[in-house]
């Protein structure tokens, strides 16, 4: 991390444009939701980085070979909308791909890396965002593509060594025997690396499943997860609460992203986001949980109950219960199994601000249902 606090050595916060406006974003929307992560206070709870997904630029590059924003979604241009982001104290990023084509068929930086990266820099983006999209010669292997993504990294540090490198090199590998290769090659060279598929379908059915799903898929990555690199599960609140989402799925989705120490990336209409909802994403617990610096590693089951930990940076140890069962399940724990040792212990709910007192734990879940609890020996 530098003198400014950027590259950032913690998970990445801030906002994507992606799951609400999707190709639909124009600069007028960008600002909006720019200067409502300030006056609502999630800038100041740490999202800092505002970053345009998909759909930013014109249907072909310029006659010069640059790549350009859409005239008509963006009249004053890119560099003109990063300076407004930043003279609002935000971070500003862009999204591309490492192919021919993005994945809503615009163009992408194959063959353009070393332009591509000396254009962000020049309009002062501070993350770029490179996406496994369309576009590269038939028969590529992920041997080569691997060095691709390697190769862009290190044109876009040439042109401002304090970018951010977001990129998604595994999703594609997900289920084969690709994927650990392509995390270790990731963790070798981008900050962050998607490790889960998009958040498809958005629904109320799917929230759970999805959701916990990554509990799974994602905890054994965690050697990979480190200061400047992490493991990177996808946006939060995903247009959210149109999606169906309700708060228990946003409670959910926050206290695994912030166990697994995934960048939290909002992508929801942030003027239609419910007090509670604004309220759960600067919870101050679950922002210190994410932003730790640790990705949790340790798991323990009891029934259908499953208790993952780790050491709370507020003192004590943070355990997540999650019933992964198919009906109502209770976990019973002893303190010990948490590494506490003493007679009694306290518990910090932290999506209900209560406090009790134990000395062995049982906790009863619905299925699907998660509590977060930060507990201490006393
Ligand atoms: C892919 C990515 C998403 C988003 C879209 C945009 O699906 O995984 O995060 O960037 O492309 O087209």
């Amino acid at each position: 991390m530098t003198s400014s606090g950027w590259p950032p050595s913690l998970p990445v916060m801030g906002y994507n444009t992606w799951y609400q406006f999707r190709t639909g974003i124009t600069e007028s929307v960008v600002v909006r939701q720019a200067q409502l992560l300030v006056s609502s206070g999630l800038a100041a709870a740490g999202y800092s980085c505002v970053n345009l997904d998909d759909g930013w630029m014109a249907a072909e590059r310029a006659a010069s070979g640059e790549l350009e924003g859409d005239a008509a979604k963006f009249p004053h241009g890119i560099g003109w909308l990063a300076s407004q982001i930043h003279a609002l104290g935000l971070r500003f990023g862009l999204y591309t791909a490492i192919g021919a084509r993005t994945c809503q068929s615009l163009p992408g930086s194959w063959g353009h890396y070393d332009q591509d990266a000396k254009t962000f820099a020049s309009w002062g983006v501070d993350f770029v965002k490179v996406d496994d999209c369309g576009g590269l010669p038939t028969g590529t292997t992920l041997d080569v593509l691997t060095q691709h993504f390697r190769q862009f990294g290190a044109c876009l540090r040439k042109y401002n060594p304090e970018v951010v490198y977001s990129q998604e090199l595994p999703i594609h590998q997900i289920g084969k025997p690709g994927f650990l290769p392509a995390v270790r090659a990731s963790a070798e060279f981008a900050h962050m690396w998607r490790v889960a598929h998009d958040e498809y379908p958005l629904t109320r059915d799917n929230a759970s499943p999805m959701i916990l799903g990554h509990l799974a898929a994602d905890l054994h990555l965690h050697s990979f997860a480190g200061p400047g690199h992490w493991n990177d599960l996808d946006m939060v609140a995903p247009n959210f609460p149109a999606s169906g989402w309700t708060l228990a799925d946003l409670h959910n989705q926050l206290s695994v992203w912030a166990m697994e120490a995934s960048p939290l990336l909002i992508s929801a209409d942030i003027a239609a986001l419910p007090p509670a909802a604004l309220a759960a994403l600067m919870n101050p617990h679950m922002i210190a949980l994410d932003q730790s610096g640790k990705q949790c590693s340790t798991v323990i089951m009891s029934g259908d109950v499953e208790a993952l930990m780790k050491p709370d940076p507020e003192g004590g140890i943070a355990v997540l219960f999650v019933n992964l069962g198919p009906g109502t399940s209770t976990g019973h724990f002893s303190l010990p199994q948490f590494g506490i040792n003493s007679v009694m212990a306290s518990g910090y709910n932290v999506w209900t601000g209560r406090t009790t007192t134990f000395s062995e734990v049982s906790v009863a879940l619905e299925a699907g249902e998660t509590t977060l609890v930060q507990i201490k020996g006393i």
